[in-house]
């Protein structure tokens, strides 16, 4: 049996041991951020608890459609991998498609940019943005597109660096927009967001949304 037999059945012994027991052997993703359909960064370790690695491709509204990728660690309740677009007005939407995996530097790769339909679907949902505030009221309706068929209402804080702001935001999104919950932590290439509230339920009809 040469050396490197040997290493390999330490290493898959060691491998099976950490997964086994969960000795608390933290897990190491390729972190990045940046304006682009993929990026490259360092391998990290993650902090404990962390135990996913995610890529995270967005596209979003500003002045234009704007493409960004987020690469990092999650908690594997908080990552939930596919697509997810949300409007919360005519040129304030946000689309996501996201990778979830959990063995080290598994998400060194990239994801494609999601595929989105801005066809108004007929549905639409009470809509707000508000920054610095985590309550939103609203007097607007957005009108849904595509497989938007859910209103959300998030809100939290969203933290970049030491800066760290309260956020609110209603509008239509895709039944899996529905998973995140409060408590959960997402990344996205500019901030960190915090969410303490997560409500969801079907979009109705016109006319027939309540505010
Ligand atoms: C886009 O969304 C509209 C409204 O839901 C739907 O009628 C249409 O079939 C969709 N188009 C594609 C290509 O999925």
């Amino acid at each position: 049996m040469g050396l490197s037999t040997r290493q390999d059945t330490l290493l898959l012994a060691f491998t099976l041991l950490c997964t086994l027991v969960s000795l608390g052997c933290s897990l190491s993703c390729e972190v990045c951020n940046g304006p682009e359909k993929s990026c490259n960064g360092k391998m990290k370790q993650c902090e404990p608890g962390k135990d996913t690695c995610v890529i995270i491709v967005s596209e979003s509204h500003d002045k234009g459609p704007y493409v960004s990728t987020v690469k990092a660690c999650m908690k594997s309740r908080d990552c939930h991998p596919g697509y997810v677009s949300t409007t919360m007005g005519p040129n304030n939407y946000m689309v996501t498609n996201t990778y979830c995996c959990q063995s080290d530097g598994c998400n060194r790769g990239s994801v494609p940019p999601p595929q989105y339909n801005r066809t108004a679907n007929g549905l639409s949902c009470p809509s707000c943005v508000v920054p610095f505030r985590d309550t939103c009221t609203t007097t607007q309706l957005a009108q849904c597109v595509g497989r938007e068929t859910h209103c959300i209402y998030l809100a939290g804080r969203a933290k970049a660096g030491i800066i760290s702001a309260k956020f609110a935001t209603r509008g239509c999104a895709t039944e899996s927009a529905c998973r995140a919950k409060a408590g959960a932590e997402v990344p996205s290439a500019s901030y960190y967001y915090f969410l303490h509230r997560a409500d969801c339920h079907e979009a109705s009809l016109p006319g027939r949304a309540e505010c």
